[in-house]
């Protein structure tokens, strides 16, 4: 769950956009490799100016781990800025511009919930030796604990294939938490479809199923999603199809598995950008996720059309501004830094260091 925003004093607000650039630059050329500014892919372009390595989740979780800056600034959501915390040394200082800043996908499994359908599978099991969790980047930091204490790992989208691998390596069934839709469609890639696939409903006993068919399932996937890609329908894909029939179509694994289907591509962030790069000049493209970055792919890709497949915006990655940014430079250290629950950083961390080593 997002932290109480700490709130943006007047003296950050208002400000002219070029002074605050200035601001920003000064700080950065004061501090220099003490200071580590992370950008997210879906973060405005006047933050991603600012950041010395913008990357999707994975590539950013990898920086931050081999980062010796004494400073790690997160332009992100929570739980990428957790995630740094995780994987920084305890004399690095990791701070998140805006606390505010949730993924409401991370906040649709929580701690009573996971712990209490680990149990119920445990009931219908006879035991959980055969299950490892999965748990996708995006979800807490009690839920990567939980992952950790359970043997199971972290992945993220462009990752989620060897992951699956691996723990299919040691399980015979995974437990995916907290996103349908990626679970669902690396599941189908791997060959699990039908009844080797099962969504787990919190809101029933069981998850909704009885005890055969979760002895029977392979894959078992947490009832969350992110609304900014579920957003994106099969009539959206066919609209533009009709209208350019060479259109080609690219889209994030977080959307729905018949979109995901009746895309040309899909893939992580990192992977839609090199997609994008790879289309030959004059192609005409349509992507399927945040739109922060889909207008600066249209903006790089002068010599292609690349446009969104529709409008769809995360509404938490945007809260994220330069006035953030420079507030929480000029009081370095003093606001907005992430701290994580000592009892829970251990296994959360082991999740996550399971998935840097694979
Ligand atoms: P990536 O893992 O592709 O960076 O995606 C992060 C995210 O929040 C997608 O909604
Ligand atoms: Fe969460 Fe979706 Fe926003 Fe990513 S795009 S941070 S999954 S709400």
């Amino acid at each position: 769950m997002a932290r109480p925003r700490q709130s943006l004093p007047d003296e950050w607000l208002g400000l002219d956009p070029q002074d605050m650039a200035e601001r920003i630059r000064a700080h950065r050329g004061r501090l220099g490799d003490d200071l580590l500014i992370l950008g997210h892919h879906y973060q405005k372009d006047e933050v991603i100016e600012h950041a010395d390595h913008s990357g999707d989740s994975y590539g950013l979780a990898q920086v931050a781990a081999q980062s010796r800056a004494r400073w790690i600034v997160f332009c992100g959501v929570e739980f990428m800025a957790d995630s740094a915390r995780l994987l920084a040394r305890d004399d690095q200082v990791v701070i998140h511009p805006d606390t505010s800043a949730g993924c409401p996908m991370a906040d649709m499994a929580e701690r009573t919930g996971t712990e209490r359908a680990w149990r119920e599978l445990g009931e219908a099991l006879g035991g959980t030796q055969g299950v490892l969790p999965v748990t996708y980047v995006n979800s807490d930091v009690e839920t990567k604990a939980f992952t950790g204490r359970h043997g199971g790992i972290v992945c993220t989208s462009s990752n989620a294939a060897r992951v699956f691998d691996w723990a299919l390596g040691r399980a015979d069934k995974l437990f995916f938490f907290p996103d349908e839709h990626l679970g669902r469609n690396t599941a189908f890639a791997k060959g699990f479809h039908g009844p080797d696939v099962l969504l787990w409903n919190p809101a029933l006993p069981m998850g909704g199923h009885d005890p055969a068919e979760l002895q029977r399932a392979r894959v078992l996937l947490w009832k969350g999603f992110c609304h900014v890609h579920t957003h994106f329908n099969t009539a959206m894909i066919q609209q533009a199809r009709e209208a350019d029939p060479d259109v080609k179509v690219v889209v994030h694994p977080e959307c729905e598995r018949q979109v995901v289907a009746a895309a040309d591509a899909a893939g992580s962030t990192a992977f839609i950008i090199d997609w994008c790069a790879a289309q030959p000049a004059g192609s005409r493209i349509r992507v399927g996720t945040e739109l922060n970055l889909v207008q600066r792919l249209g903006r790089r890709h002068g010599d292609k059309e690349i446009l969104p497949l529709d409008r769809s915006l995360c509404p938490n990655m945007w809260k994220i501004s330069p006035n953030d940014l420079l507030w929480v430079l000029d009081r370095l250290g003093e606001v907005n830094v992430v701290e994580v629950d000592a009892e829970l950083r251990q296994d959360a961390r082991v999740a996550l260091e399971r998935m840097l080593a694979v």
